[in-house]
């Protein structure tokens, strides 16, 4: 099992799915369609592969923006955690080609992307160091005979968490949950906030075009339980952070749990799309 519980991911996936970029997931799309049509109904010339799988989000998010005009296309589903991969293969929506694999994402080489179009991934880059982003970059540019797959990334953090009402603690809280947003995840120092910012320069770097689009989560009273949740998540992140006293951090808690059904909240995230110029 890993530090994400089946749960968390079913309460968290409709702020999810209304928060992924529309316009770069379309674009996405338009360019797993494109090419030659030389697949069969298998999906076999178009395999998609998504990291850190969890229950199958991303999946899910492509088959409700795909419709029905779109190419077949196969999906490599990859997490280290047999759980959620499980959840993630009973969800498959009909007609939807995809093989899991329990894989630990730390070990770059052993990724199945012969043949890869376009590899996706959701909640997940923040997690990892820049030495995993720069592997991978290296990775998808070498191993690929030829033009490298595509990447998107969705919903990466971006370090802006912005609460109504205000409480006096909001910025010291904050600042502290970015600091631990940075501490390692399982992949050693994470990128947190920077995720984004650090694909951007890598995959440019790399010859790829890069468009990047914000997808915050804006959350009111309707999913109060997410939001206590999120509470609860950052109350235990920052609790060690030396800059917070105890009984302010509490202060904190309750009022934000009091205001969890009346209140908003907005956490910034941002969604990216870097696509292989031809003749790599
Ligand atoms: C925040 S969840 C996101 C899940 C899904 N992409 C979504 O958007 O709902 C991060 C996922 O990465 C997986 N993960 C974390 N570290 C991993 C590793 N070292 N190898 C494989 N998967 C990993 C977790 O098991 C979890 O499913």
């Amino acid at each position: 099992m890993s530090g994400f519980s089946l749960d968390w991911l079913d309460l968290r996936e409709a702020a999810d799915q209304r928060a992924r970029d529309k316009k770069l997931l379309v674009d996405t799309i338009r360019f797993i369609d494109a090419g030659p049509e030389d697949g069969d109904a298998s999906g076999a010339s178009r395999i998609i592969l998504d990291l850190g799988t969890g229950s199958g989000s991303t999946l899910r998010a492509f088959s409700s923006a795909m419709e029905d005009h779109t190419c077949p296309h196969a999906w490599r589903l990859i997490d280290n955690d047999a759980e959620l991969l499980a959840a993630a293969k009973l969800r498959v929506p009909q007609g939807v080609n995809a093989e899991t694999y329990l894989l630990d994402l730390n070990r770059i080489p052993d990724l199945p992307i012969e043949g890869v179009k376009l590899v996706t991934s959701s909640a997940l880059f923040d997690l990892v160091s820049e030495r995993f982003v720069q592997e991978l970059v290296d990775t998808l540019t070498e191993k690929s005979k030829g033009t490298p797959p595509a990447f998107y990334s969705a919903l990466n953090y971006d370090g802006n968490t912005d609460w109504t009402p205000t409480h006096p603690l909001d910025r010291e809280v904050l600042e502290a949950f970015n600091r631990d947003q940075q501490t390692g995840k399982g992949f050693g120092p994470a990128l947190g906030p920077r995720a984004a910012q650090v694909m951007e320069q890598k995959f440019i770097k790399a010859g790829f075009a890069v468009v990047c689009a914000l997808s915050p989560w804006l959350l009111d009273g309707s999913e109060a339980e997410l939001v206590r949740e999120l509470t609860n998540g950052i109350g235990n992140a920052v609790k060690k952070d030396p800059s917070l006293e105890t009984h302010d951090l509490r202060n904190w808690i309750e009022f934000r749990m009091a205001h969890a059904d009346s209140g908003t909240c907005s956490v910034g995230h941002i969604d990216l799309l870097a696509l292989p110029r031809s003749g790599l």
